[in-house]
């Protein structure tokens, strides 16, 4: 029978004097531990159930008498240092990965707050509502047509024909090819067209809408602008009741104290016709719109009865009604789009 090795435990080639080498081996198997899990099988294979040394542990009594003391002093302080080790290891891990955590989910409460401007609604969609709501007060409806319009409602049935300077005094952007017969509409006076071809009389309508000319951009014009058209047709319809009305809607938009005057002016669908003039100080007159009694020959043109009804029609700038009602000098604000200045009137979208 062979002498057992004293130093060597059988089934593990572990001795004695290995235990040092295994115990730095396992040392720095958890000193490379990058993470928790990856600690966990190095906790497993060093100091699990059949690590080598818990092995040896479990085979200590099984030694002589002269043995027990060394292998157990032996084995006793390696497991000890290598479980200190898988402590302090782990508590590194852990401190690192919740600072990770922390890191990734920290706030700087020195940013700016607020990086991403909110718009605001433009002054002029607000404009467009305030005054449906003051005609609709009144028993008005509000009507539309479209931008890209048709020539023959833009112009030659509201009585301008294709050679008449009129036809000039709005330049008028065409729309591709030449015979199109379209135009971007210059006005919204082709609405009254639609709205007497296709409604039963009475009409009490505006259409508040979009409108282009070949203007340039200066402090009271622009390319793209609104107007709001004002239609009534009904028995006995008169001029005052065209200026009543023109002066509520002055009053309703400027306050009651606004000055305004009806300048005689030309316009082929009107006759009699006026500019609308308000007083803006130091601006002296600055013009609003024009209206005037609508010309029976418009109406006749689409089946009005002229012997029994009379209407009245205007047409106001609605970039310049803002200007007056809020002292905007230049026309520039309102067509740049800079929320700077959409906001400054309160209403935010956020
Ligand atoms: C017209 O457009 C007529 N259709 C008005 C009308 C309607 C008369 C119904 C009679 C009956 P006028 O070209 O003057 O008229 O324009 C009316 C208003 O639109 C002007 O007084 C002004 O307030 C505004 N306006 C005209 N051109 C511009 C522009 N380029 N930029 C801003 N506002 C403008
Ligand atoms: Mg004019």
């Amino acid at each position: 029978m062979p002498q057992p090795d004293q130093h060597r435990l059988d089934a593990d080639a572990l001795t004695l004097e290995g235990i040092p080498a295994l115990t730095q081996d396992a040392l720095e198997a958890i000193a490379a531990a990058q993470d928790l899990a990856g600690l966990a099988a190095v906790r497993t294979s060093v100091d699990g159930d059949k690590a080598p040394l818990a092995r040896a542990n479990q085979k200590i009594g099984s030694l002589d008498a002269g043995q027990r003391a060394a292998w157990g002093k032996a084995v006793g302080a390696a497991r000890g240092e290598i479980r200190q080790a898988l402590e302090r290891r782990e508590r590194e891990l852990t401190e690192s990965f919740e600072q990770a955590a922390l890191a990734e989910a920290k706030v700087d409460v020195t940013l700016p707050y607020d990086r991403f401007v909110t718009g605001a609604r433009h002054p002029l969609s607000m404009l467009i509502e305030r005054v449906s709501e003051v005609f609709v007060a009144m028993g008005y409806e509000v009507v539309e047509g479209p931008e890209i319009e048709a020539e023959w409602l833009n112009f030659d049935a509201l009585n301008i024909p294709p050679d008449h300077p009129a036809r000039t005094m709005q330049d008028t952007f065409f729309v591709e090819s030449a015979e199109s017969g379209l135009v971007l509409r210059t006005h919204t006076s082709p609405v009254q067209i639609r709205t007497l071809l296709e409604r039963e009389l009475p009409i009490y309508v505006i259409a508040p809408g979009r409108v282009y000319r070949t203007d340039e951009l200066d402090a009271t014009h622009t390319p793209v602008f609104h107007q709001v058209e004002g239609l009534v047709v009904d028995e006995g319809i008169t001029m005052a009741d065209l200026k009543g009305t023109l002066d509520h809607f002055a009053a309703a938009m400027f306050g009651g104290q606004v000055k305004t005057r009806l300048r005689p002016s030309y316009f082929p669908f009107t006759e009699p016709s006026a500019e609308v003039d308000v007083w803006w100080g130091e601006r002296g007159w600055v013009e609003w719109g024009g209206c005037g009694m609508v010309n029976p020959k418009v109406l006749r043109g689409c089946g009005v009865d002229t012997d029994k009804y009379s209407g009245f029609a205007f047409g106001m700038g609605l970039e310049r009604t803002l200007m007056f009602r809020y002292g905007i000098s230049d026309m520039h604000d309102l067509v740049e789009g800079d929320t700077r200045f959409s906001r400054a009137f309160g209403v935010s979208l956020s």
